[in-house]
Parts: C-alpha cells; sequence; structure tokens
C-alpha cells in the first residue's frame, strides 16, 4: 500500500516538476497541458493492461502473462503465484479423488453411493453388473426405479439398515445371490455394500445336503439291522433261521462300514489341500492287486481283460491309487450285468501322460446325469447301487484323488452299451521303470 502511494507521489512530483518547467518557458497553457498528459499517461497503461488481463481470464491464461514490470507486473506477478497454488492443490485434490475411485474400484464388492434422494451419486463396475445399472446412463436416477425387485425396494424404502438383505437370481444371468447392506453417512446419505455371497450359500446347502445324506444312508440299514434284532429277540427261532438273521443283519452292518470308510477316506483326502507326494508306485504290482480284487468281485460272471502295453510307475500317494483305481474297476464290474466285458488298461502315451482307462459293456450312463456323477451320493440307480454294496461316495472320492494327483477324470458312456472312465496323468506324475514300447 506505502509502495504505492509514493508512487503516486512521485508521479505528482514529476508532472509538477515537468509541467512548472514547460509553464516556464512555453507559457502556463502548455505547462498544464504536459503536467496533465503526464499524470493520464499510467492511467493509459492501466487501461491496456486490463484490456490484458481481462482478455487473459477470458482465455484461462491468466500465466501467460509476462513482460510487465512495476506495479503491473507485481500484481501480474501474485496472481500467477496465486492461480498456480489453486491448480497445484486441485491437481493433489483431483490425483486423490482418483484414487479413491481406483480403490473403490478394486474392491471385490459393489459399492453404490446415494445421496438424500436416493439418486444414484456413483457406483463402481462391480455394482453395475450386479444390479445391472449403467453409472453414465443412470446417474442422479432414484435407485428404486433402476433395481425394481420388490425385496430391494422395500429395503431402500424402510430405512432400517441394521440387517443386510439376501436378494437371489441377480446379476447379468440371474444365477447369483447378492447380500446388500445400506449404511448411511454424512447428512441423509447411504453407501450400499453389495456382496456375492452365491459359492458361500452353495457351500452351505452342500453342507446341509451332506449332513442330511450320511444321517439317511446310515439310517436305512439301522432300521433293517433292529428289525432283524427285534425278530431274533421276540421270536424264538431254530438255529438255522438265527444264522439267516445273523448273515442279513452282517449285511447291513457291513453296508455301514464300507458308509463310514468312504466317508473318512473322503474326509482324509479333503483335509489335505497339498498336491500328493511324488513317491513311486509301479504299476505293474497295482494292476496285479486290482486284477485279483476284480476277479474275486466279479465270481467269473464277466469276460475280464487286462492290458499293460507299456509298464512305468506313478508317482504318487499309493493308498489313494489304489482306491482311485479299484474304485473305478468295481463301478465297471457292479454296473456291467453278467457275461458282460470288462477291459482295464494302462499305458504311457508318445506324449508321455499315462492313462489309465475301465471300459466297460454294462448298463452305460444317461448324458444328464454325466457332469453329476462325482458328486458325493449321486446316483443314476439308488437300488442297483445299495444292492452291489455301493455308498455313492465312489467316483467323489476318485474325482479328490485325480485332483491331488494333478489327473484328468474322464467319462464317456452311451446308455444300454457301456461307459469308459479314464485317468489322465501328467507327464511329471510318471516314472519310466522301462523305456515305452510304441
Ligand atoms: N461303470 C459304470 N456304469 C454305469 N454306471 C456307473 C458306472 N460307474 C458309476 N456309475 C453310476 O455312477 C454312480 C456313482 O458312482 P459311485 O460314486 O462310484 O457310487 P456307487 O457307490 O453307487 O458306485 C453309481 O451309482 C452309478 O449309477
Ligand atoms: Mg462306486
Amino acid at each position: 500500500m506505502l509502495i504505492h502511494l509514493f508512487r503516486l507521489l512521485v508521479q505528482l512530483t514529476v508532472a509538477a516538476v515537468v509541467g512548472l518547467l514547460f509553464g516556464h518557458f512555453f507559457g502556463s497553457n502548455s505547462g498544464l497541458v504536459i503536467a496533465l498528459l503526464i499524470m493520464a499517461l499510467p492511467l493509459l497503461f492501466a487501461y491496456i493492461s486490463l484490456g490484458r488481463l481481462d482478455s487473459y481470464i477470458k482465455n484461462a491464461a491468466i500465466g501467460d502473462i509476462s513482460g510487465y514490470k512495476g506495479a503491473w507486473g507485481e500484481i501480474f506477478f501474485r496472481l500467477q503465484r496465486l492461480i498456480s497454488q489453486f491448480r497445484k492443490r486441485q491437481l493433489e485434490i483431483e490425483s486423490q479423488h482418483a484414487r479413491f475411485i481406483e480403490a473403490f474400484q478394486a474392491s471385490p464388492n459393489g459399492i453404490v453411493m446415494l445421496d438424500d434422494q436416493d439418486q444414484i451419486e456413483w457406483c463402481n463396475e462391480i455394482a453395475e453388473r450386479f444390479l445391472g445399472i449403467s453409472f453414465k446412463r443412470d446417474a442422479l436416477q432414484r435407485i428404486h426405479f433402476i433395481v425394481r425387485r420388490p425385496e430391494f425396494v422395500d429395503y431402500i424404502k424402510a430405512s432400517d439398515y441394521e440387517e443386510p438383505i439376501l436378494i437371489e437370481q441377480m446379476g447379468p444371468t440371474n444365477n447369483l445371490i447378492l447380500m446388500i447392506q445400506a449404511f448411511p453417512f454424512a447428512t441423509n446419505r447411504r453407501l450400499l455394500l453389495i456382496q456375492d455371497v452365491t459359492d458361500l450359500r452353495k457351500a452351505e446347502a452342500m453342507r446341509r445336503d451332506f449332513v442330511a445324506n450320511v444321517s439317511h444312508e446310515m439310517r436305512t440299514p439301522l432300521t433293517v439291522m433292529m428289525g432283524f434284532l427285534e425278530t431274533v429277540q421276540s421270536l424264538n427261532l431254530n438255529p438255522e433261521q438265527k444264522d439267516q438273521y445273523l448273515g442279513l443283519m452282517m449285511d447291513q452292518a457291513r453296508r455301514m462300514k464300507n458308509l463310514v470308510d468312504d466317508l473318512l477316506t473322503l474326509a482324509n483326502i479333503e483335509a489335505n489341500t497339498q498336491p500328493a507326494p511324488q513317491k513311486i508306485v509301479s504299476m505293474a504290482a497295482l494292476m496285479a492287486m486290482i486284477q485279483n480284487d476284480a476277479q474275486a468281485l466279479s465270481k467269473n460272471q464277466h469276460q475280464l481283460s487286462f492290458d499293460i502295453s507299456a509298464e512305468g510307475s506313478l508317482k504318487g500317494e499309493e493308498r489313494e491309487l489304489i482306491s482311485a483305481l479299484s474304485n473305478l474297476v468295481s463301478n465297471a464290474i457292479r454296473y456291467t450285468p453278467q457275461g458282460g466285458n470288462v477291459n482295464v488298461s494302462w499305458r504311457v502315451e508318445q506324449s508321455g501322460k499315462g492313462v489309465f482307462s475301465v471300459t466297460d459293456t454294462g448298463s452305460g450312463i444317461a448324458p444328464e446325469h454325466l457332469p453329476r456323477l462325482t458328486e458325493r451320493f449321486y446316483r443314476v440307480d439308488r437300488s442297483r447301487s445299495r444292492e452291489t454294496g455301493g455308498t455313492g461316495l465312489g467316483l467323489a472320492i476318485v474325482k479328490h484323488i485325480a485332483n491331488r494327483h494333478q489327473a484328468e477324470l474322464k467319462i464317456e458312456s452311451t446308455l444300454g452299451k457301456g461307459s469308459t472312465f479314464t485317468l489322465i496323468f501328467p507327464t511329471e506324475r510318471i516314472a519310466l521303470a522301462t523305456p515305452v514300447v510304441q
């Protein structure tokens, strides 16, 4: 301020001195004109500078003003500094904002911000996919006009957000179960958090089904056994009859034991999330063992053929491999009527993969059952499975063991003609004891 007053004083003094000098030599009128001109000069300069400032502001190019000195130079310099500070701050805020958006976008959950009118202020891409909304199209639309599921509309309108809600059949293909909860924030705004709980719900349902299945599977033989026990207790049976009943009871006890054994095997394999170890398991020995068991099970009622074209060994857990291979062979025998053929083969392919395959000429399986065969307790023909001592867990066990050995289980079947179950082991699981014969 003082500096400007000083400048004015200097200017007035210069105008007065020059005016007086001119007045003295050329008459007082010309002195006055000269003094006024000197006074008007800065005014002219000020107008020019204001004009420039105006056009720079209009073009948002204030930072480009240069070449000014003195009072105007100083004003422009300060203005430019102020603007560059503002710009820096604005960039900082923008990048902070971008980081927030990136963080929200990175969230695996859907996020929607609603304003006090329930209008969509912002949402991330996951929320767009979950709710079928588009931020570009639906910004500032009321959410319940876009997501029209009654349970959702009621939830938003009720303003009671203590508990989340579950909505089924959501998402792009209507197969997601979503858990949505609103969280109030600021004044009357809400944040919607949307979680995909489909897998969680499915796992819960599977667990419930599993417990129900196990209980059911145990109850049937128990009930039958109790019936026999009552008969033996209440009737006065002769020794032959007693023996017959005891034999029947033994069958039921065996059935329960099979079930418990399979459940334990499954539990053991499931508890072990590590890949199977790489211990060498001789396929020749394994095939011989399976052949023995198969013959005992078939009781000469089937044509069995065993074919080891290339000896080699598998690297894995012996107990599990026996269980997987013999499950496939016993299924083939059990689901193939008398007189049918069962062919078991093991070969190492040129690619280095090991292929174990069981082909039967049995009942075959209709295509609609194939994808579900490895589910626990899934059976195509329940009574046939039970009659032959099946638990419904065999293929689930095979599948788990295959996974632990990075092997693939392939099932091909034609109803009425027969089936082929194949386990394909990767090269890393094969140890070639003898060279591959081609
Ligand atoms: N070789 C096969 N031929 C026909 N059906 C089969 C064969 N193997 C398995 N299945 C069908 O798959 C179902 C599931 O097999 P699995 O899990 O081993 O249980 P199970 O104890 O009943 O044998 C069987 O109940 C049967 O219906
Ligand atoms: Mg089985």
